[in-house]
């Protein structure tokens, strides 16, 4: 088994692409699916070879993957500017049938040419421990709540699969790209954006550099200790959305966003989004146990600075 072959799912989105380059970096080969010329543009700009394909045909693809240590799952579905509890129920649906036919694909490989699949979701599907922390150890939460509909089956189609996985739980990641680049700095830039939560409710961050790094080190354990296991990133400083939103306002020259009431930010972008952006839990990270991979932005007084800055907004 060539022991620096990672095979990207989702390597033509805004993590998948910055982990090609981190994992190149660090000095793995990598190869990534693309379902389209733009995105195979993408994964070759980045670094990685192109395999063709779709995630629901891992029959055609997964002999690409053969040898490879690990296969990380950044897939995500397209989704609404509005996402509804009915269509995050469908995505899920789809995510389910692309990770049982996944599954499936991966045990017609021999064993010895087996990758383990590093299957990433987010902090929604862990449930708080009697003080409050999510952690690594959490157990899976048993009510439904932002987009956990799609991570809790998903982690159990694979353990039944019997294939070996590492199961990774991203905080909300931020940075200079995806929904805080493209959509949230703009708006708050332009004084459309509303705060929203109450007062005990905070945000639970990442960076997408600190979170592409932890998955590029979480892909190099050792496969026997590694699987099965459960690793959370997230970065040590969970904080109150108008603070957040305030640093990014005074950074950028512009008015603190005012207020809309928690019901009508639902309205407007779906429970859903309102749900895995606030939380009320604690949180102990794996950053701590990873080798070599201390936060570059512990939080966001480090990480927003840098992020607003890279995309051209800072006035001071
Ligand atoms: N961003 C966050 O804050 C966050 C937080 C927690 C967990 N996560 C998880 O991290 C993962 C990646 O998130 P992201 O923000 O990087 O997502 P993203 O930017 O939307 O990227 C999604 C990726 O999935 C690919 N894809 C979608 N459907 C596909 C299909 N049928 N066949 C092949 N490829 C397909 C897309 O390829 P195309 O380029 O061809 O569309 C793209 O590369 C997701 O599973 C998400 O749930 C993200």
């Amino acid at each position: 088994m060539s022991q620096n072959m990672l095979f990207m799912l989702g390597g033509s989105g805004f993590i998948g692409r910055r982990v090609i380059q981190e994992a190149v970096r660090s000095g793995w080969r990598v190869k990534a699916l693309a379902r389209s010329e733009q995105s195979a543009a993408i994964i070759a700009a980045a670094g990685a070879s192109v395999s063709e394909g779709e995630a629901a045909d891992p029959d055609r693809w997964i002999n690409e993957a053969a040898g490879a240590s690990a296969i990380v799952d950044l897939i995500q579905p397209p989704r609404p500017k509005r996402l509804s509890r009915s269509r995050m129920r469908a995505i899920a649906r789809q995510r389910q049938s692309f990770t049982r036919a996944l599954t499936n694909a991966m045990l017609t490989l021999g064993a010895d040419r087996r990758p383990r699949l590093i299957s990433v979701s987010g902090i929604d599907d862990l449930a708080p421990d009697r003080n409050g922390f999510l952690s690594p150890d959490s157990k899976m939460r048993t009510t439904e709540s932002g987009f956990n509909t799609v991570g809790i089956p998903v982690r159990d189609i694979i353990e039944r699969s019997g294939v070996a996985a590492s199961f990774v739980y991203l905080a909300t990641v931020y940075g200079p790209g995806g929904p805080f680049g493209e959509a949230i700095f703009p708006a708050i830039a332009a004084g459309k954006w509303r705060n929203f939560g109450d007062r005990s409710d905070r945000m639970i961050l990442v960076h997408v550099d600190d979170a592409v790094r932890g998955l590029v080190r979480i892909a190099a354990l050792d496969r026997t200790q590694a699987s099965g296991k459960s690793f959370v990133l997230t970065d040590i400083e969970p904080v109150a959305m108008t603070s957040f939103t305030g640093l990014a306002a005074t950074s950028m020259g512009v008015s603190a966003p005012g207020r809309a009431p928690t019901w009508m930010a639902a309205l407007f972008a779906g429970k859903p989004i309102v749900e895995t952006t606030l939380h009320k839990e604690k949180i102990r990270s794996s950053f701590g146990e990873l080798p070599d991979c201390g936060l570059i932005y512990p939080s966001y007084r480090e990480g927003l600075p840098s992020t607003l800055r890279m995309l051209g907004k800072t006035v001071r």
